[in-house]
């Protein structure tokens, strides 16, 4: 950005210049926006999806005595788009989407956050709007770090088996005794009750964000889905957070 208005007394004092704050960037600020918007949504809806799915933790047990949630685990392991993918490779197809993403993201991220700050020199946004929004914007940075941080720890914890994230007792393949053991321990649960407040408040602004950054301009639709980018997230919150809750409160064993 350059001023055009030249106002000699603040240049003298470092607030405005005439030169570009900035060189000319490699990649447009909107491509970066929409990589964002895009790669969200993805997580978004994977979110979602891994919610449904991990619900089955409170079906009750087949009369063989195998659990629902196992045989969802291992129909996420070997057999979605099975046979028209052989075995696993849907599972790798899918972990490649979402490291890709997390990794565009994360990059958009870094990116558009070193650009507002070179755009804005010295001045400082102040809390103009005020309010929960106000508050949500300004902490997408930390929450996205704390979410990192989180997905990192549960990969270890239920998915690869690392101690200490993981319990001792960790066996690749029993979803239902691992998420028994790793939620019985209370400091994991407590860590996964915060982790999925903060994937509230980072999915709802990101959300809002999104219809933004799409251009959807509509007034009705874009209350709609303004109401929805509340709705979802709650949705995911209240379902995630029931699992390692009722494991730790001994409500299912
Ligand atoms: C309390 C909430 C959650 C529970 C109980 C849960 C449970 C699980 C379990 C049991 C697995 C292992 C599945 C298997 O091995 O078949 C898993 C994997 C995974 N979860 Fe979650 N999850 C939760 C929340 C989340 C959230 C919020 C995210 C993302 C932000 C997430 C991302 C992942 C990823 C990326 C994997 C690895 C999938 C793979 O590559 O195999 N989970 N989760």
């Amino acid at each position: 950005m350059t001023v055009n208005n030249i106002d000699r007394d603040a240049i003298a004092h470092g607030k405005i210049t005439e030169k570009p704050l900035r060189d000319r960037v490699g990649i447009p600020t909107w491509v970066l926006k929409l990589t964002m918007a895009i790669t969200g949504l993805i997580f978004a809806g994977f979110v979602v999806f891994h919610m449904v799915g991990n619900l089955k933790v409170f079906l009750p047990q087949y009369e063989d005595g195998s659990r629902p949630i196992d045989e969802y685990g291992h129909w996420l392991q070997e057999d979605i788009l099975y046979p028209l993918l052989p075995h696993g490779v849907m599972l790798w197809v899918t972990r490649i989407v979402l490291l890709a993403a997390i990794i565009f993201h994360i990059y958009g991220a870094a990116e558009l956050t070193k650009r507002s700050r070179q755009s804005r020199g010295k001045f400082r946004r102040t809390n103009l709007v005020g309010g929960f929004n106000s508050f949500t914007t300004s902490t997408m940075l930390l929450t996205g770090i704390i979410l990192l941080a989180f997905i990192i720890f549960h990969i270890l914890d239920l998915t690869v088996g690392v101690a200490p994230a993981a319990s001792s007792s960790f066996e690749h393949g029993e979803v239902y005794a691992n998420m028994i053991a790793s939620f019985s321990r209370w400091p994991v649960t407590i860590f996964y009750i915060i982790a999925m407040v903060v994937l509230f408040l980072h999915l709802s602004h990101g959300i809002f964000l999104a219809v933004s950054d799409l251009g959807i301009t509509g007034k009705r639709t874009r209350a709609f889905l303004l109401a929805l980018s509340y709705l979802v997230p709650a949705i995911v919150m209240i379902g995630n957070i029931a699992i390692p809750l009722s494991i730790a409160l001994g409500l299912v064993q």
